[in-house]
Parts: structure tokens; C-alpha cells; sequence
């Protein structure tokens, strides 16, 4: 297409995508960088699947444009599947067939030329660890192993951009730790991964993050970007028993921006933690709430995606009231 989609491995302009009266995927505009671990971050139902399913080929755009590896999401629907790996939210190995018999049938959907198949069976048995398994049964194996097998079976025809759908989920901190070195070794390799994820410290990871909520893009940057965008906030940490009942009383304070429960401790995101803090425990004790510790915090990403996606509701909230 342009000059722009050959350098960058996806581009995005006001991408669309509605169901019926609803929006899924709001006019999303990004570009993903060659050899980038780009993290693509949501609540349930936010659209991030839906994002991956149109830059895959695997469904139509009802607007926008995109390329990915230069190549028209619209148009060129075929090629970009051929070009791409793909592993989706619902993998799709055979449960019934043996870890071997998944891979020649991969080989053959991705056609993996005949003399390349034996080594790259090979390899994927090598980087999925599973050469003692190849007769298993899929269906036996921990999900953590499946994960990688089917990470495997995505990389088969060497794809340079890899999409994965929450490949992770439901698989232990360990497990994903060891995926996460694969994917830095595809990285490594110049392999282009567009990862959507739930889990925090796995947006770490990622050299660039997209939050995206309610289908729109909310926020695009590294992680330290976005770590810096609430520089003009400070978080205070403060444990108190009741959590619940006193973070309503604390989200009333003033210079209190946004407040959320963090395990059993309150956030607050507040311009001035110093002064917030004494007038904090203040209303907290008269309020008969035994007030533990109070300290600033460096915010985490968590923070400060629970902060932008509240700062939107309230931006969504009062333009509802304002038509209503
Ligand atoms: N085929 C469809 N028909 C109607 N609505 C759909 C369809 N596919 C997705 N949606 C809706 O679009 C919205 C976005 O769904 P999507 O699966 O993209 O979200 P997601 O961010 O991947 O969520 P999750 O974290 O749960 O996987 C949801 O409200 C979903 O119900
Ligand atoms: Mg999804």
C-alpha cells in the first residue's frame, strides 16, 4: 500500500468493526514497528480479539484501513494468512490427535514444503520441549505444554509476524514464564509479536502497549511511557481494615483523582500525597476505622490502566447524563 506500511509490520487507520448497531472496534489507529513485542491490553469484551481476527484476515473490517507485513487487510486477505502465525484465544490443536500427529497436520494447512517438514517437526518438538511426548495423546498434556505446542505449530511455516490471542491464560506463573522466554526468542530472531494479555507483569514485557476499552484506544506507549503519564499523580498505599467501605470514604477527599482496591490495600491517586495523607487517617479514625500503613508508591501499570479506564467512564458518564 503506502511507503509507511513496508517499513512498519502493521498499520492501522480508523480500523472498524460493528456487529449489528454495535461498535466492537471503535476507529483504532496504530502502527506496530518491525521486531516489536507489541502488547495489545484490555477488560473482557474490550474488542482485542476482534482487532486480531481482521489484521489475521480471518474477518472483515466494516471500516478503516490496515496493512499487515505491507499487505491490505481488506484485500489481501488469503495472502496475509499464508504470512502470518496465529494462535487464537481458543487454541485450535486436536485434543484426540498425538502431539506428532498435530504437527504434520499444521504443517500441511501452513503448506511447509515437503523436504522442510521433517526439520521443522524437529524444531518445533525441540522449542516446545516435547520430543519424549511426540506419541501423546494432545488432550493429556498440562495446559502449559499445550501452549507451547501450539505456539509451535503457529511458527511452523516461519512466519515474521506472530499474533497471539491470550496465549497464556490459565496456565501457571512458571509455564508463562517459560513462554515469555520464547517469545523473547522470536523477538530476538526479528519475528514481530502482537500479544493481547491480562496479566500485568506480562505487559512489562512488551516494548509498546495499546489499552484499549469499549472497543476505543485509550492509551499507546512503552511501559514507562504510560508509567510516566501519571507522573503529575502520586499513588498513596494505604492499609486499613474495612478496605471496602473506606475507600468510598477516601474516593470523597479532597485532591483524591482516582481510587481503587489493590489486594487488601487502597490506591489513591492524588497530586500531593503528603497532604492527602494526614487528612486521610484524620476522617478515617473519626470515622472508626483502625488505619494501618500510608506510604507513596511508584505507580504500576495496573494503576494506571485502572486510572485512565475510570477516568473514561466518568468522561462516558457524563456525556450520558448531558444527552439524557
Ligand atoms: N460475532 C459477534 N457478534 C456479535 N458480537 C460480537 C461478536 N464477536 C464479538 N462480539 C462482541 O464484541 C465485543 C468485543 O469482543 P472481543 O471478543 O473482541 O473482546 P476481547 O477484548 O477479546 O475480550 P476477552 O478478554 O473476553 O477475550 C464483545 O462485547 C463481544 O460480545
Ligand atoms: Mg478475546
Amino acid at each position: 500500500m503506502t511507503d509507511a506500511a513496508g517499513s512498519y509490520a502493521v498499520t492501522l487507520r480508523n480500523l472498524e468493526r460493528r456487529f449489528g448497531e454495535f461498535v466492537a472496534v471503535n476507529r483504532i489507529s496504530l502502527d506496530v514497528r518491525q521486531g516489536e513485542i507489541f502488547g495489545f491490553l484490555g477488560p473482557n469484551g474490550a474488542g482485542k480479539s476482534t482487532t486480531i481476527r481482521m489484521l489475521c484476515g480471518l474477518l472483515e473490517p466494516s471500516s478503516g484501513e490496515g496493512t499487515v507485513a505491507g499487505l491490505d487487510i481488506r484485500t489481501q486477505r488469503e495472502e496475509i494468512k499464508r504470512r502470518i502465525g496465529y494462535m487464537s484465544q481458543k487454541f485450535s490443536l486436536y485434543d484426540d490427535l498425538t502431539v506428532e500427529e498435530n504437527i504434520d497436520f499444521f504443517s500441511g494447512i501452513y503448506r511447509v514444503p515437503r523436504e522442510k517438514k521433517a526439520a521443522r517437526k524437529d524444531w518445533v518438538l525441540d522449542m516446545a520441549n516435547l520430543q519424549e511426548h511426540r506419541h501423546t495423546r494432545t488432550g493429556l498434556l498440562p495446559a502449559g505444554w499445550k501452549q507451547r505446542l501450539s505456539l509451535g505449530c503457529a511458527l511452523l511455516h516461519e512466519p515474521r509476524i506472530l499474533f497471539l490471542d491470550e496465549p497464556t491464560s490459565g496456565v501457571d506463573p512458571l509455564s508463562r514464564r517459560t513462554f515469555w522466554d520464547l517469545i523473547y526468542e522470536m523477538a530476538s530472531q526479528g519475528v514481530t509479536v502482537f500479544v493481547t494479555t491480562h496479566y500485568m507483569e506480562e505487559a512489562e514485557y512488551c516494548d509498546r502497549l495499546a489499552l484499549i476499552y469499549r472497543g476505543e484506544l485509550v492509551a499507546l506507549g512503552t511501559p514507562s511511557d504510560m508509567k510516566g503519564s501519571l507522573m503529575a499523580d502520586q499513588v498513596l498505599s494505604v492499609s486499613c481494615e474495612r478496605p471496602h467501605e473506606a475507600l468510598g470514604v477516601a474516593a470523597g477527599l479532597e485532591g483524591v483523582r482516582d481510587a481503587a482496591l489493590f489486594g487488601r490495600d487502597i490506591h489513591l491517586m492524588t497530586e500531593d500525597a503528603g497532604d492527602l495523607a494526614p487528612r486521610l487517617r484524620q476522617v478515617l479514625e473519626a470515622r472508626g476505622f483502625q488505619v494501618g500503613t500510608m506510604e507513596p508508591i511508584t505507580p504500576s501499570l495496573e494503576d494506571v490502566f485502572v486510572s485512565l479506564i475510570e477516568a473514561r467512564d466518568r468522561a462516558d458518564g457524563s456525556q450520558q447524563e448531558f444527552k439524557a
